[in-house]
């Protein structure tokens, strides 16, 4: 079959525009309210996605008096989604840094027994030095540290997942056997960070496991999606940085001896689209208005781990001296190399930087007609940049709207884009591989 797109809906407040929450266009349902959600993941499945995707952080950002945030906890959003759609994959975040694995493994395979095999789980090691402090730790656990207890979490919440063979339950009410203890095992999982004896208590999930997305970009948040990951988020604000990064995943992929075309690779894309590119810019810059510098120089802030910036005057041109090395930031890693590059490539000013990060935090933003925005996705597409894309609407939910309702029909036509579910599964609207069942038959001694 011809290679197809592959479309995320990343739900983020009420558009990724920071100042999208101000924006008559947006939403006026409260972010707390539940129809917002089911509304938004309704009309994404009615236009074929196949996934949404909600984000999550372990702490209160000190920005809360200017900025709105999908405040809900993902997993108890996406259970109450499962029973509002029907085939939409769910992909929620959640953290090795501060879950227990057990924890984590169970609800992941219960919303993937209640959504009957739409979920997927964006693993995330936690960068937020704000978070550290909620979970009574001393401070923020290092970098390195994190991706090395992240590797031991994945052994765990993966053996769990696989502690129950597929035909482990046969219900038989007759016979008065509900399920075979022999095709249930311990996991006996005995690390430096985690003792956990299993089995899971819960039947193995309709995916088998769910489906492991993944977003860290440093060179160990790389390699560690080489060995785990089945989809990738990534940021880039310019196709050849994408297209480097796309080249050298697939290589370590394959390194692992996995097959390249079962991790797809999903940056983000956040369009603003209008029937002219005068009217989107128009409304590009609109949005931008409604945001105020001081707000972005916080997050900026917080991307890199707390550094002050708080000297820099708002209209000199930048340069890579006022920001701290990458490899110093315990915090999002990869993402300061995107800014970075930036400040090298075009030495904007602060206030430039920040208006260009305002609208999807060092993703790649675009304002421009439906068949320019097609185009775009059809070269990185094509162009070894992207197997499809994490879409970031500026505003919900009309950006969505518009995307839905111009850019996708352009795909379909093309012939990229799917113009209806086959599957019903996330696995198989991604086209990926069923996990085999690793119920090992010598471990039956082991059984409880
Ligand atoms: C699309 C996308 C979504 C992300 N969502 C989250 C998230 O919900 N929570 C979080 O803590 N980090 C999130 N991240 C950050 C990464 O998962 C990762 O933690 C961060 O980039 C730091 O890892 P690194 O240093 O390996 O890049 C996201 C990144 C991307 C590109």
């Amino acid at each position: 079959m011809k290679r197809q797109l592959h479309l995320n809906l990343f739900i983020h407040s009420r558009g990724h525009h920071e100042a999208s929450w101000r924006h008559p266009a947006s939403s006026p349902l409260a972010l707390t309210d539940i129809r917002y959600y089911q509304d938004l993941a309704q009309r994404a499945e009615a236009a074929l996605f196949d996934s949404i995707f909600l984000a999550d952080q372990l702490a209160l950002g000190d920005d809360v008096s200017q900025a709105a945030r999908t405040w809900l906890e993902p997993v108890t959003v996406l259970a109450a989604l499962a029973v509002s759609t029907s085939r939409i994959g769910l992909i929620a975040t959640a953290s090795t840094t501060y879950t227990e694995p057990f924890n984590l493994a169970r609800q992941f395979a219960s919303l993937d027994h209640i959504s009957g095999g739409r979920a997927g789980w964006n693993i995330v090691t936690s960068w937020l030095a704000s978070a550290a402090a909620n979970f009574g730790a001393a401070g923020q656990v290092s970098h390195a540290d994190r991706y090395a207890r992240g590797e031991e979490f994945m052994a765990v919440v993966k053996a769990l997942w696989d502690s129950w063979a597929e035909d482990a339950v046969i219900d038989d009410r007759r016979g008065g056997i509900y399920a075979r203890p022999e095709r249930i095992r311990r996991i006996n999982h005995n690390g430096d960070c985690y003792q956990v004896s299993g089995p899971l208590n819960l039947p193995r999930c309709p995916q088998g496991r769910p489906v492991l997305v993944q977003a860290g970009s440093s060179d160990t948040g790389r390699r560690f999606a080489a060995r785990h990951a089945e989809a990738v988020f990534t940021a880039h604000m310019e196709k050849a940085t994408a297209q480097a990064f796309y080249a050298d995943l697939k290589t370590l992929v394959a390194a692992q001896g996995r097959v390249p075309a079962e991790v797809l690779i999903l940056p983000g894309l956040s369009p603003m689209i209008a029937s002219t590119e005068v009217e989107a810019g128009r409304l590009a810059r609109e949005v931008n208005e409604l945001s105020d510098p001081e707000v972005g120089r916080k997050r900026l802030s917080g991307r890199f781990g707390g550094h002050d910036f708080s000297h820099l005057p708002l209209d000199r041109p930048l340069v890579a001296e006022d920001f701290p090395a990458p490899d110093a930031v315990e915090a999002a890693r990869s993402r300061t190399e995107v800014i970075l590059n930036l400040v090298r490539r075009e030495h904007p000013t602060l206030r430039q930087l920040l208006a260009s990060l305002a609208g999807a935090r060092g993703h790649f933003t675009v304002a421009g007609t439906p068949e320019q925005i097609a185009d775009l996705i059809e070269d990185w597409f094509r162009d070894g940049a992207a197997d499809g894309f994490n879409i970031m609407p500026p505003l919900l939910p009309s950006m969505l709207d518009a995307f839905s309702a111009q850019v996708i029909p352009l795909l379909q036509r093309r012939g990229l884009f799917r113009t209806s579910y086959e599957g019903r599964t996330l696995r198989e609207h991604y086209g990926l591989p069923w996990p085999k069942g690793a119920f090992d038959e010598a471990a039956l001694a082991q059984a409880i």
